[in-house]
């Protein structure tokens, strides 16, 4: 994907005014050469966030914050590089260059699907305010919804029957397979039927506020109670959160954000005055969803229900976050009475009491961790020994190796045993951003890299030791170790591994794209490529000098590897290759 040309970066830029950018946001006033408003980014009484608009740039002198324009579209409004690019370069009448940008075809399609979601959320917010919709307007008001609520987050109603989405567009066969692409419309035996009838809806979001699907809720008796817009070009459930765009604003500025099941409880914190509330769409949460948590707030609160299930669906979230905590993170828990979820116990008890059990209730993720180990490990010496065991593979998967230096000594006190080092975590360190240097490779570890970003299912079969192949190389060692994390979570095995990346790392943009679009690495020789890894890897570390009993193991291991590798080259040279 996008590599853009410096010289077009700069004309954007040279076309873009960072103060009207800012000013859709923060309430800027002059003072002095330059403009002065209230950080968007953390909460103050007094400004400090200053905007240039001679240099383009704005600054924070309360959180340090700071950059031009593209920085803050990324940085306030969630755009990864190329789309803030994309974003400014249409505002400014600019066409992106050919090779970064999709078809025409593809984003005039885009753009005509987006329209059609946010005509269906309004229709369907119409048709609860309607003579028909009453019977769905009547159950909001028991459930104490109100207005405000209502319109905001656009609730509405699809009516019962089919042919509701043809009376809204109208029923040709190009719309028909629009809306089908869209989710709102399924395909059957006897043609299109609407996908969603007779049910409460929730307009979705994504990060940047637009319509991407819907959940719907039944009213009566009857179906899956909840029923989800299925997974579409713009609807990915695994990394949507139901409240993010609405709640953004108030998160940062608050810095209290409050991770709940549903969507009903979403709403029900809103409605309370607490606009705080994320849910991931029915689904446990995953990592890329507590990634885009964590980036939001330091110190997100989870909520679960104290029963067991809940503490499951606890254990299961801490172990998803646990490659992605640091020491600057201050995740809780919060378990909630048996059989409560927010939505209820708000209607018992009110905003400022469920407020106040966030902030005494709620544990530290540490102190979760180590009461949940205690539960699975059980009692005695074995449970102590599995306790610590547990606790070993655990740390492994942490990244930030202060942090986890911090959590062994826990478990060890706690456990009463000394737990083994974990190695590639120890190396993995170091959260902090690091000024860029460019990275040089030799041409056996460009090739290797190629080779495991054209087909990243080879990251699965990487195994111990070649976890630490980049360690050394500090920039490529977060991409490296994010590809791996990617590839685990990957729901299919063509994950675009490659765009994500750079849509996460946009300065290795260039890298990436070039490994991506190497000869293509054949199984013989990536297989070859790994041997030369590993002996490279080896041979370094006897350099480093180690003990006697270590150089020789490693020596041995060598000559191994040597063997192996003449037989490849053996079978290269049989294939002609
Ligand atoms: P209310 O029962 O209306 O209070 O909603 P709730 O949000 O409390 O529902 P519940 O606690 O039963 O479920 C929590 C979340 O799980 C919901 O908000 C849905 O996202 C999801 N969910 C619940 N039931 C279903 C279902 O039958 N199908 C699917 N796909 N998701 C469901
Ligand atoms: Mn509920």
């Amino acid at each position: 994907m996008a590599h853009f040309p410096p010289s077009f970066l700069d004309e954007v830029l040279a076309r873009t005014d960072i103060v009207e950018i800012i000013a859709r946001h923060v309430e800027l006033k002059k003072s002095g050469a330059n403009l002065m408003g209230l950080c968007p980014f953390h909460h103050e009484k007094s400004p400090s966030f200053s905007v240039s608009a001679d240099k383009q740039l704005y600054h924070c002198f309360g959180c340090g914050q700071g950059g031009g324009a593209f920085q803050f579209l990324m940085a306030h409004d969630g755009y990864a590089f190329p789309e803030a690019v994309e974003y400014l370069a249409d505002k400014a009448g600019m066409e992106v260059p050919q090779d970064t940008q999709q078809d025409r075809g593809d984003e005039a399609r885009q753009k005509r699907d987006y329209e059609l979601l946010v005509r269906a959320s309004t229709a369907m917010h119409k048709a609860l305010q309607a003579d028909a919709g009453g019977k769905a307007a009547a159950y909001l008001q028991q459930r104490g919804l109100p207005a405000e609520i209502i319109n905001n987050y656009a609730l509405g109603y699809a009516p019962p029957g089919y042919g509701f989405m043809n009376r809204v567009f109208g029923s040709d066969n190009a719309t028909q397979a629009r809306l089908e692409s869209v989710g709102l419309l399924a395909k059957g035996d006897y043609g299109y039927g609407d996908r969603f009838r007779d049910r409460l809806m929730f307009t979705i979001r994504d990060r940047r506020g637009r319509v991407v699907g819907f959940g719907g809720r039944v009213l009566d008796e009857g179906g899956p109670k909840y029923l989800n817009s299925p997974e579409t070009p713009y609807f990915h459930k695994s990394d949507l959160l139901y409240g993010f765009s609405e709640h953004r604003d108030t998160i940062r500025k608050t810095k209290q954000l409050v991770v709940v099941e549903g969507y009903m409880d979403v709403l029900a914190l809103a409605a309370h005055g607490l606009k705080i509330g994320l849910a991931p769409l029915g689904t446990a949460i995953g990592e890329r969803q507590i990634r885009e948590i964590f980036r939001l707030c330091e110190t997100p609160v989870f909520c679960f229900d104290g029963d067991r299930a809940g503490r499951q669906a606890a254990w299961r979230a801490l172990e998803r976050m646990l490659p992605l905590l640091k020491a600057e993170l201050m995740p809780a828990f919060l378990y909630l009475p048996d059989g409560e979820d927010p939505d209820s116990l708000l209607k018992q008890e009110g905003g400022e009491a469920f407020a106040k059990r966030l902030t005494e209730e709620a544990k530290p993720v540490l102190e979760t961790w180590v009461h949940g180990l205690k539960l699975l490990a059980g009692q005695g010496a074995e449970g102590r020994a599995r306790m610590a065991k547990k606790a070993d593979t655990m740390l492994a998967t942490m990244t930030d190796s202060y942090l986890m230096q911090a959590w062994r000594q826990e478990a060890e006190r706690v456990s009463g045993i000394s737990l083994q080092r974990q190695r590639p975590a120890a190396k993995t360190e170091k959260a902090a951003p690091q000024p860029r240097i460019d990275v040089v490779l030799n041409a056996v570890e460009e090739r290797f890299m190629a080779g495991l970003m054209q087909q990243p299912t080879r990251l699965l079969q990487l195994s111990g030791p070649a976890l630490d192949f980049f360690i050394d190389k500090p920039p490529l060692r977060a991409l490296y170790s994010r590809a791996f994390s990617m590839q685990t979570d990957a729901e299919t095995e063509t994950t675009n591994i490659a765009r994500q990346l750079i849509r996460e790392f946009p300065a290795d943009q260039n890298m990436l794209s070039r490994w991506i679009n190497q000869a293509t690495v054949q199984d013989i020789e990536y297989n070859s490529l790994l041997l030369d890894m590993e002996a490279n890897d080896i041979r370094s570390r006897i350099r480093q000098g180690l003990s006697l009993g270590e150089s020789v193991q490693l020596q041995k291991r060598l000559r191994e590897l040597q063997a192996q590798q003449q037989v490849l080259k053996e079978q290269l040279s049989d294939t002609g290759a």
